[in-house]
């Protein structure tokens, strides 16, 4: 559905009487298995999506489905917990309107995270990925439709979605870690199909290093309305075809919560140094 930018206003009025005057500087859309850091926002104001007029639900497994307000490692952050999913039957349009809201409330910096399947063969199932560059070639743009000039221009400029320099923090923060970190490009999928084996070796082709189902239309959204981004992926499993085993669910969820501990330092020391 199209929102009228009054629509996004009364969507961020309704979340700032709940917060009054507290400005978030940094967005977090956590994907599966990081959603706990929002747990860990001190003196936190939680809003439930369902309560914020306009507002989607989330639906998909381990998504709470609230933001919450507060601080987290000295940033005054807003923390999305439970993102919304094109698979869920949302359109872009509401998969994305939580960063046009947390825009309005103040925010001029995204992190996002997500869970996805490892295209390359010389990855393993676990590691992490700083996000550089995306491909969405399918379904449309969370933009298409009548452009809102008080969030940004009809034509955006995409050259530098994940913003180098956040890049270059996420590194620096990685190394001074310890936290071995790959450089790659997600490859948006649709779903809620896992890809095929054909799909997966035509992402390799096209240069993509991880195949996920979120992340991009957030995005995209996010550079629109000018705001910096630094993205990582999970690599919670080997792409479709690469072993010779089926990719399940649980499978998933159990690399993410096998592997947040090292994921959410990471994401905290990025936070921390933003
Ligand atoms: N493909 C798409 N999305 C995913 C995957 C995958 O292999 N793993 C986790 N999310």
């Amino acid at each position: 559905m199209e929102y009228t930018f009054e629509q996004y206003r009364q969507s961020a009025d309704f979340i700032r009487g709940a917060i009054g005057s507290f400005t978030p500087e940094v967005a977090l859309v956590l994907g599966s298995g990081l959603g706990f850091l929002g747990d860990e926002v001190e003196n936190a104001v939680v809003v439930d999506y369902k309560d914020i007029p306009h507002f989607k639900a989330s639906t998909a497994p381990g998504h709470k489905g609230r933001l919450v307000f507060g601080t987290l490692k000295g940033k005054r952050v807003a923390v999305m917990q439970g993102r919304m999913h094109h698979y869920e039957g949302y359109d872009y349009k509401d998969v994305s309107y939580g960063v046009r809201v947390m825009r309005l409330l103040g925010a001029e910096k995204l992190i996002v995270t997500n869970a996805a399947g490892c295209v390359r063969e010389d990855w393993k199932a676990g590691d992490l990925m700083l996000i550089t560059d995306h491909i969405k070639m399918f379904m449309e743009s969370p933009l298409r439709g009548e452009n809102l000039p008080q969030f940004g221009p009809r034509f955006p400029d995409a050259s530098f979605l994940y913003t180098p320099a956040l890049q270059e923090l996420a590194k620096g923060a990685a190394a001074e870690l310890g936290i071995p970190i790959r450089e790659g490009v997600y490859m948006y999928f649709p779903g809620p199909q896992y890809e095929t084996p054909a799909e997966v070796r035509m992402a390799r082709l096209l240069g993509g290093d991880a195949v996920g189902m979120s992340t991009a239309p957030e995005v995209i959204t996010a550079g629109h309305c000018g705001m910096d981004v630094l993205g990582f992926t999970l690599l919670t499993n080997m792409a479709a075809g690469i072993l010779p085993q089926k990719l399940t669910e649980e499978e998933v969820l159990a690399a993410a919560e096998a592997c947040k501990d090292k994921f959410s330092r990471l994401v905290l020391a990025c936070l921390e140094r933003m």
